[in-house]
Order: structure tokens, then C-alpha cells, then sequence
């Protein structure tokens, strides 16, 4: 479904990631994990067209997505919770899910907006809250809510276990196997392998813009745990 190959990304002189290859399968949800300045966030956001390729391809369904932009990539089918579980403070719960239903029509909107009310009660109960006043955690539920509300083929999360506490972790490992349910293809990153290796089936170790190593979770599980105390 997501393939990338010998992927390139800089910034000015910094090279973020040194032509890394990565292959996501239709149903797969896999893992890449690494420490602090890896390369996970540009690839997720090179996937989704934040920031640019430098050299390599990236194709989605069998199409090269080069010349799409953002826009454009959700609407193929992309869906994306950005690292820092960003949300529109200053809208409320309900309006921060329906801007990921944003261009879908009325009756797909209320469908998504059931299905997430039923998967988390929680944005049914503070839908009319500001998103800003949330916690962190709630603020994650409600980032990946958005992520989801568009019912994407695709789905990228980057850290979605960033600073939250272990309960939170919990719940937002549930709603990601809510996901996998529905049979949602899934590409995330995080640091803390622990968890993450609990709901991934492949994954790839990431340093220094490369692949360290690659294969299904328990092959790359030592590894795996050893950067996640570097
Ligand atoms: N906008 C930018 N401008 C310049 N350098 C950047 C920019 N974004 C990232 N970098 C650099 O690119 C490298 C990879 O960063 P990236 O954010 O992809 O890593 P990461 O694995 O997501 O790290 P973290 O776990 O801290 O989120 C780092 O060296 C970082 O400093
Ligand atoms: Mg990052």
C-alpha cells in the first residue's frame, strides 16, 4: 500500500533522512522506532507532503505521490495525527473531529462522528468543551479522532504516546486496535517501543536516517528497547 524507496529529506545542511526504504502492506501496522532526531517525523511528514523529498519515491497505492500536495494526499486517503497531539484550542471537541471529515459531505460526517462518539465517549461527552481545555490525553484522543474522521486507507501517527501516563497509553492503544478493527493500514512512530511493539506486526529500527534493521516485532525487539534508553 506505502512504499517508499531510497528516500531522501534535508533541511538546508542537515540531512534527516539518508535514503531509507520502507514498505507498509494493506492490513500491516508497522512500526518505526528510534531516539530523539532518528528521522520519524520527516518521514511522516514526507509521506503526507509536509516537507519535501529531496531524492527517492514515495507511492501510496500503487501511485506516485510526488506531485500531490497535502490536500490532496488526505484526500487519496492519508490520514495523519501530527507528533505533540496538535488540536485547535480554540475549537471545540466536535469541530476539531469534523475538520478531519472536512469535503466529505453531510451524511459521511455524521456517520464518522458516530462511530468516533461510540469508539470514545469521551468526545460525545465534551463535544462542546474548547479542545484546549482538555488534557493531554484527552487532547490525543481527540487528535486521533480527526486523524480517523475521514476514514482513511492510511493511517500515520507519529508518537502517540509522547508524554502521556500509563493509563493513557492504554486507552490510546485501544483506540488504535479500534482501527486495526476496521481494518485501517497503519504507519506510526514512537520512542517508547514498549507499548507500541504490543500493536505493530513489522517494524523498522531508525538511526541517524537509517535503517538499522527491519522485521517482523519480535526480530527487531531487542533492538528496539535498547534505543528506547539512549
Ligand atoms: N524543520 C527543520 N529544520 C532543520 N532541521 C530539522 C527540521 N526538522 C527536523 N530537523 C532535523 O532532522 C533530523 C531528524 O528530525 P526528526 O524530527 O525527523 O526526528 P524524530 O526521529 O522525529 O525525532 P523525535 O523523536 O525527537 O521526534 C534531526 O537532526 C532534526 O534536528
Ligand atoms: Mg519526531
Amino acid at each position: 500500500m506505502l512504499e517508499i524507496d531510497r528516500l531522501e529529506v534535508r533541511y538546508g545542511g542537515i540531512t534527516a533522512l539518508r535514503g531509507i526504504s520502507i514498505e507498509v502492506k494493506e492490513g500491516e501496522t508497522v512500526l518505526l522506532v528510534g531516539a530523539n532526531g532518528a528521522g520519524k517525523s520527516s518521514l511522516i511528514n514526507a509521506v503526507m507532503g509536509l516537507v519535501p523529498a529531496e531524492s527517492g519515491t514515495i507511492r501510496f497505492a500503487n501511485a506516485d505521490l510526488s506531485s500531490l500536495s497535502c490536500d490532496r494526499r488526505a484526500r487519496a486517503g492519508i490520514g495523519y495525527a501530527p507528533e505533540g497531539r496538535r488540536v485547535f484550542p480554540s475549537l471545540s471537541v466536535t469541530d476539531n473531529v469534523l475538520a478531519g471529515a472536512f469535503g466529505l459531505g453531510r451524511a459521511r460526517q455524521s456517520e464518522a462522528l458516530s462511530w468516533l462518539h461510540e469508539s470514545f465517549p469521551l468526545l460525545a461527552e465534551r463535544g462542546n468543551q474548547l479542545a484546549g481545555q482538555l488534557s493531554g490525553g484527552e487532547q490525543q484522543i481527540v487528535a486521533l479522532a480527526r486523524a480517523m474522521a475521514s476514514f482513511p486507507k492510511l493511517l500515520l501517527l507519529d508518537e502517540p504516546f509522547l508524554g502521556l501516563a500509563p493509563v493513557w497509553i492504554a486507552r490510546i492503544s485501544e483506540a488504535i486496535r479500534a482501527m486495526q478493527r476496521l481494518g485501517t493500514t497503519i504507519l506510526m512512530t514512537e520512542q517508547m517501543a514498549r507499548p507500541a511493539l504490543k500493536l505493530a506486526t513489522r517494524g523498522y529500527v531508525i538511526r541517524g536516517g537509517e535503517v538499522r534493521r527491519s522485521g517482523p516485532v519480535a526480530e527487531i525487539r531487542d533492538l528496539a528497547l535498547a534505543d528506547e534508553y539512549l
